[in-house]
């Protein structure tokens, strides 16, 4: 017995790091997996290697309405309902927002940031969660349970600032949509990860990483197994009775 037999999941940012991770233990776990991804050929890589079943690849992006709408409801054609989202598309870095000026020595990034990658980085992550649910909800025809990924940014400020914006929007978003949602039997959680091994830290310096791994208790970065089983507990069972929280995976980073 699996913990997910037979719950169909979608899982956004499918292609890589934690959503791939993910989209692997919710399959080993029973569960049929639509592997969403901007990146579609990423989403396929993601169901192929997940070893037969009835699992499918989408492309899309979050923030765009309509490739939203018509995904979830491919869903229901293919499917006829959808029991778990997980809400992980995401990006650390834009175009123009300044980051390349820190690292030159430049001073603040919010001098650098234009007010465009500062929306856009709001509109993958908020409005991509908002969007995503949106369209998801109509089909939890059994109930269901929503997952989205915030971060310790959101919670502590550390990342740059329309990171930490959006990742703390996740938060209120998920608050309030678990006591909208409650009586639907829609369950809705976080998930912060602390720094975590996969392709989006792997770009970044390892000037700004080595500082929070010498602040963490448990002396290392996580693995997205790690984050993946996170996500599981609040997806299944196992979490029947918790909404509307976050869970922080980070190795003792930040301990409230
Ligand atoms: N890695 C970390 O340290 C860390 C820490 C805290 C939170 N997170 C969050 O976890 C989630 C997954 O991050 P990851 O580390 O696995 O990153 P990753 O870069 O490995 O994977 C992110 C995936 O999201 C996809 N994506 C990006 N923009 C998209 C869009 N607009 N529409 C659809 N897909 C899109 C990418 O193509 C990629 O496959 C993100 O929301 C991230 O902010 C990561």
């Amino acid at each position: 017995m699996g913990r997910l037999d037979d719950r169909v999941a979608c899982i956004t940012g499918a292609g890589s790091g934690i959503g791939r991770a993910t989209a692997e233990l919710f399959a080993a776990e029973g569960a049929i997996v639509v592997a969403q991804d901007l990146d579609s050929s990423t989403a396929e890589e993601t169901v192929a290697g997940l070893g037969g079943g009835h699992h499918v690849a989408v492309g899309g992006d979050v923030s765009d309405e309509e490739a939203m709408a018509s995904a979830f409801a491919a869903i229901l054609t293919d499917f006829g309902r959808l029991d778990v989202l997980v809400n992980n598309a995401g990006v650390f870095r834009l175009p123009g927002d300044g980051f390349d000026r820190v690292l030159a020595g430049e001073g603040p990034q919010i001098c650098h940031m234009g007010y465009e990658p500062f929306m856009q980085m709001l509109a993958i992550h908020v409005g991509g969660t908002f969007l995503c649910t949106r369209a998801a909800v109509p089909l939890m025809l059994d109930g269901g349970s929503v997952v989205n990924l915030s971060s310790i940014a959101g919670i502590a400020g550390w990342g740059p600032a329309h990171y930490a914006a959006a990742k703390g929007a996740i938060l209120g978003l998920t608050r309030s949509l678990a006591r909208e949602l409650g009586p639907h039997r829609i369950r809705v959680n976080a998930v912060a990860p602390g720094v975590i091994n996969t392709p989006m830290v792997d770009e970044l310096d390892s000037a700004m990483i080595d500082p929070l791994v010498s602040m963490t208790p448990m002396g290392r970065i996580g693995e997205a197994a790690e984050i993946a089983s996170t996500v599981l507990f609040l997806a299944g069972n196992d979490g029947a009775f918790v909404t509307g929280q976050w869970i922080s995976p980070n190795g003792g980073l930040i301990t409230c």
